[in-house]
């Protein structure tokens, strides 16, 4: 039997954006999060590096903010960059004080009490981590945060199929109502009624062959907002990171950039450098240019792919600050400490998404989108390094103090009627749903990739045209399954890629076509609204 909930504010999503704002918000108001599968199932768990913040003495706002507008190509929102920067030493005194075990400094000499390592882009030490394991410790330490207030209700296995916004219940004004909720288990459509709807879905990497994300990241979040009537931006950006391990057996396991920090080389397969012949900043150059170089020697050479090397480091010091990595590529016969490690871009990061302000509010009333499932205007054409998870933390305390602040003036949410099943079938052929998935994500990764060009991108086009209207006539004759709600999200998110794609006439940061090698004169976001605005 398909079910009702009613709740203050539900957050779909229970990464390091979802979880942050339940715990901020579970004083004020009674909270659901809901997860895809576990609670930890997103690409928070994953994150490696750690976390930017100006926490350093010898650090400034102004070059944390100087090294972000540079990273972005001159595409960053620098409103959106000040507001993230400013906020970002509050937003780790909140994770201490949450419990989160970031990595001590083991200098005697500093009044710095926690390690701080390097990454691409970034002119200073500035980056706070637990060893490579940072998102690990963020995520357990929320979770079991989150587990402790009586507010908050965890509804795990849970996948949003869409949004319920009053134009659709034909009530009057206009705004988030709540969403349909397929239960995983049960299979049924349940309603969750909320005066507040936040997406902190996460993104959309999934749309590509490679890549570095689980498997849940498929851009519902963008889709769903897409879908409700919400504008998207700058989707063409998708972030490659440069060094996932290349393995027959490693499934998107990356080799975090804080390798790079503390000194890793690249190399080509006969041993030498080559990140100086393309930048001044070499390895430490930021991830468009360092991906970009990496393409272009391995399609030079017929390479599969390029090498990362640290053995010339103190091996204690290695395993001390990589033992993620350490044991990872030692279960692979890789040691580290001697061996340089075979890698590969893979896709990463959305830096575009729902469009919002530095509240998290988007265009529908009562909907907001909070970390990679937003577009803030921080990361521009190219996220910088470790700038992701301080994005999550900052926006979902925005968000939380506006939501705190329209709690008494918003009203309870109208009935919604229950999910419609009368006319769709159970599904025949599971096949046409895993066969388009294959498909999309391959012609993505091939047409719409590192090194985009006109033609590429218009064989992209004429296949998401295709696959849409397939996908969409099996979407309204078969029951929807956990699958199917994903594959017909990627390929609205595939579609929003391809043509904020075509739009771009220039190359910039993460887009770079053959067609149009220049970086044009005025630096512009490619907004794309959806018809019904
Ligand atoms: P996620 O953590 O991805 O969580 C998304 C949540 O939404 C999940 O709980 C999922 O179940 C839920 N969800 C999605 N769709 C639905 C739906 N339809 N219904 C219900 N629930 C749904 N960034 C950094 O700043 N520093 C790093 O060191 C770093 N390292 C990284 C390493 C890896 C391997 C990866 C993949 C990313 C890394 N990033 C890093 C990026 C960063 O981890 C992510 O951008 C960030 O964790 C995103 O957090 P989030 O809360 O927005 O979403
Ligand atoms: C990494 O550790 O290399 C990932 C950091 C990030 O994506 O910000």
């Amino acid at each position: 039997m398909s079910q009702v909930f009613q709740h203050d504010a539900l957050i779909i999503g229970s990464g390091a954006a979802g979880l942050a704002l339940a715990i901020k918000l579970a004083d004020h108001c009674n909270v659901a999060v809901l997860s895809k599968t576990t609670l930890d199932d997103g690409s928070t768990r994953w994150a490696q590096g750690g976390i930017a913040a100006v926490l350093d003495t010898d650090d400034s706002v102004e070059s944390h903010v100087q090294d972000t507008l540079v990273a972005g190509n001159n595409l960053c929102d620098e409103e959106a960059v000040r507001f993230t920067v400013e906020n970002g030493k509050d937003s780790i005194n909140w994770l201490i004080q949450q419990g989160v075990p970031f990595t001590p400094n083991d200098e005697d000499n500093s009044d710095q009490p926690y390690h701080l390592t390097r990454e691409g882009g970034h002119s200073h030490r500035r980056i706070i981590h637990a060893a490579d394991a940072t998102g690990l410790a963020v995520s357990s330490t929320l979770i079991e945060q989150a587990q402790q207030k009586d507010n908050i209700t965890i509804y795990t296995h849970r996948m949003a199929v869409d949004l319920i916004t009053r134009r659709k219940l034909d009530e009057p004004g206009h705004g988030c109502v709540g969403a349909y909720v397929l239960n995983c288990q049960t299979e049924h459509v349940d309603v969750f009624k909320a005066r507040f709807v936040i997406l902190a879905t996460g993104g959309a990497s999934k749309v590509y062959l490679y890549t570095s994300n689980p498997d849940g990241s498929s851009g519902d979040g963008i889709a769903m907002a897409w879908r409700a009537g919400c504008r998207v931006a700058n989707m063409e950006f998708n972030q490659f990171h440069p060094t996932c391990l290349y393995h027959p057996q490693a499934k998107s396991f990356l080799i975090t950039e804080a390798l790079r920090g503390e000194g890793a080389h690249l190399l080509l397969p006969d041993g030498s450098r080559f990140m100086p012949r393309f930048d001044e900043r070499a390895e430490l150059a930021p991830r468009d240019v360092v991906a970009r170089a990496i393409d272009h020697e391995m399609k030079r050479l017929g390479s599969d792919c390029v090498y990362l090397d640290i053995s010339h480091k103190d091996p204690e010091f290695i395993i001390q600050h990589f033992p993620t990595v350490y044991e990872r590529c030692k279960s692979y016969g890789i040691d580290i400490t001697k061996d340089p490690i075979p890698v590969v871009p893979a896709a990463h990061y959305t830096c575009g998404g729902v469009m919002v302000d530095t509240k998290g509010r988007t265009d529908l009333p009562n909907l907001y989108a909070i970390g990679e499932t937003s577009f803030t205007g921080l990361h521009g054409a190219n996220r910088m390094a470790s700038n992701s998870l301080l994005e999550c933390l900052v926006y979902a305390e925005a968000t939380a103090q506006d939501i705190m602040q329209k709690l008494s003036d918003t009203p309870e949410p109208p009935d919604a009627p229950a999910w419609d099943e009368t006319q769709v079938t159970d599904s025949d052929e599971d096949v046409v749903i895993s066969h388009n998935w294959d498909e999309l994500r391959r012609f993505m990764w091939d047409y719409v990739g590192i090194v985009r060009t006109n033609k590429r991108l218009q064989r992209a086009k004429h296949r998401i045209d295709l696959l849409n209207n397939e996908i969409g006539e099996y979407y309204s004759n078969y029951k929807i399954s956990g699958d199917l709600i994903e594959l017909r999200n990627l390929s609205v998110v595939a579609d929003l890629i391809i043509r904020s794609a075509l739009m771009r006439k220039e190359s910039r940061g993460l887009h770079f076509t053959l067609d149009y090698p220049q970086v044009s004169a005025e630096p512009r976001n490619t907004i794309l609204t959806p018809d019904q605005w």
